[in-house]
């Protein structure tokens, strides 16, 4: 290490892609034994500083200092030998393989040197060392592919820990996790800091980064703006940093008018899944779904749009009963719904910011379509303007954005489409506070416009800033029903956990 604790110092990264200018000239440095946060805006240029130091990207130009050493680029396999490790979103796991056999993938232990036989009981008995190090209750033999995604991270750490690595990077590790899981990572990495081990932490979750950071750095365009001690700052002050800006009301809810059923489910059931679901949803409504994750929140939506089948229980829409057996039944009747899992289900990532944006409404209209499709294409410009999507153009392939910034094509996608009933799984997951206003306002729009919006959320603060009436789930039922002047977060919380409240 070097002698004044400065484990990395990163110094005029440069990183172009044709037509963008992805870093910009980055400097940051990361002490042993902190939690590092990066802040910024979709597009800011993390995940592209990431992949420059696990050596996935090579800089333009800049340095990388090391534990003492000064590299003008790494590769995967050089990052990884001097002790830098990464727990990317997409886990790099191989799910049918074992947790121990994960854990020490491309680096087994062998019976002896010249024979070419695993040493698995070594290996499985090492492994639960390393797993009992950071009290996770999973046995080194279970199929990885049995474990939820909290658990799968916290394996990815446990390779890190076995290869040494003295630099750990997570880019947004929460987003895919429930309130528990990371609160169980957040206790790993409290102890990988205490052992020295240093942590740059990628989230748009600002309240993790203050609880959670001893330093943060914001970057904007490219650029790191400031690092400070976290403890020296407030959130908004954050905020200011990444957007330029002051943000005065985060949750800027608009009232409108609510106006006939646009949507009524009745004894909706999917035996095990879902048990007796009834609500109506009103045009001009803002409908929240709370609860915590796994509660069926997402099987609610899937099977009203048909994604999923259902055993029994019917749909109206504008009091029509509609059957619904595929999701084109659904998009007929004039149920939008962007999807939790945006990657898989919601974008086509060789395609074109434009051909995503506008593809729901060709396949609505067919051949006529392709008359008006400039007109649509400049409404899409429109909206992604006004989410500040980043993007080198109409044309940029929407697998080169930011992971944010795919986000808010879909958003766009949907949003262009002539739904009179929206549905949307975790709307703003991933994106950034600015923009998460907007998707705000656009909501705002849509319910003014007549629409009935329905958002499933998991953050107790956003479902009671925009919800004109919220519904609990647990375990695939409905436990509690509150207005928004009625919600507070204990009466979630109270319901979230299975307790029905008396109407
Ligand atoms: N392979 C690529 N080709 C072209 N442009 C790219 C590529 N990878 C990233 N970019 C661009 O570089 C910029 C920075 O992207 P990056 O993914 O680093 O942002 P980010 O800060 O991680 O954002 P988010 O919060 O949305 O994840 C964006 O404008 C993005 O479109
Ligand atoms: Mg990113």
């Amino acid at each position: 290490m070097v002698a004044d604790g400065i484990l990395l110092r990163v110094k005029g990264l440069t990183k172009k892609f044709p037509g963008v200018v992805a870093l910009d000239g980055v400097d940051i440095e990361a002490r042993a034994g902190e939690i590092h946060g990066i802040c910024g805006e979709n597009g800011a240029g993390k995940s592209t500083l990431i992949k420059m130091l696990t050596g996935a990207h090579t800089p333009d130009s800049g340095t990388i200092e090391f534990d003492g050493v000064t590299y003008t680029a790494l590769d995967p396999r050089r990052a990884m030998a001097i002790g830098i490790g990464c727990i990317y979103q997409e886990l790099n796991l191989i799910p049918h393989l074992s947790v121990a056999e994960n854990i020490f993938l491309g680096r087994e232990i062998y019976l002896s040197d010249s024979l070419n036989i695993l040493d698995r009981a070594q290996m499985n008995a090492k492994a639960a060392e390393l797993l009992a190090d950071i009290d996770l209750n999973v046995s080194p033999r279970a199929r990885l592919g049995t474990l939820g995604v909290g658990h799968q991270q916290m394996i990815e750490i446990c390779r890190a820990i076995w290869s040494n690595a003295k630099l750990i990077i997570m880019d947004e590790p929460t987003s895919s996790l429930s309130e528990k899981e990371a609160h169980d990572l957040f206790r790993v990495m409290a102890r990988m800091k205490e052992r020295g081990v240093a942590i740059l932490f990628i989230s748009h979750r600002l309240d993790e980064i203050r609880a959670n950071c001893d330093t943060v750095t914001v970057m904007r365009d490219g650029r790191t703006i400031e690092s400070f001690a976290m403890k020296e700052r407030s959130v908004d002050n954050i905020i200011q940093l990444m957007v330029g800006r002051n943000i005065q009301n985060k949750y800027p809810k608009e009232r409108a008018a609510h106006g006939d059923v646009v949507l009524s489910v009745r004894n909706l059931n999917r035996k095990g899944v879902l048990h007796d679901i009834n609500f109506e949803l009103r045009a001009g409504e803002v409908l929240g779904f709370a609860g915590l994750v796994g509660a069926g929140r997402t099987e609610t939506a899937r099977a009203i749009t048909g994604a999923d089948p259902f055993d029994s229980g019917t749909i109206e829409v504008f009091g029509k009963e509609v059957k619904i057996r595929q999701p084109l039944d659904s998009i007929n009747a004039g149920i939008a719904f962007l999807t939790e899992n945006r990657k898989e289900q919601g974008l086509i990532l060789i395609q074109s910011v434009a051909f995503n944006a506008t593809i729901v409404k060709m396949h609505k209209y067919g051949k006529a379509g392709w008359l008006s499709l400039k007109g649509i294409r400049e409404t899409a410009r429109k909206i992604c303007a006004e989410m500040r999507l980043k993007t080198s153009g109409m044309d940029m392939l929407v697998g080169k954005l930011s992971g944010g910034n795919q986000q808010k094509v879909v958003i766009a996608k949907w949003l262009l489409s002539n739904a009179k009933i929206f549905i949307f799984d975790e709307p703003t997951r991933g994106i950034d506070v600015g923009a998460k206003v907007e998707v705000y306002k656009l909501i705002n729009q849509l319910v003014a416009g007549g629409a009935g919006v329905i958002i499933i959320c998991s953050e107790m603060e956003e479902v009671m800033g925009m919800a004109d009436r919220i519904l609990v789930m647990h375990e695939g039922e409905i436990t509690g029903e509150m207005t928004q002047e009625e919600a507070t977060q204990e009466r979630i919380m109270y319901a979230a956990s299975g307790f029905k409240q008396a109407s």
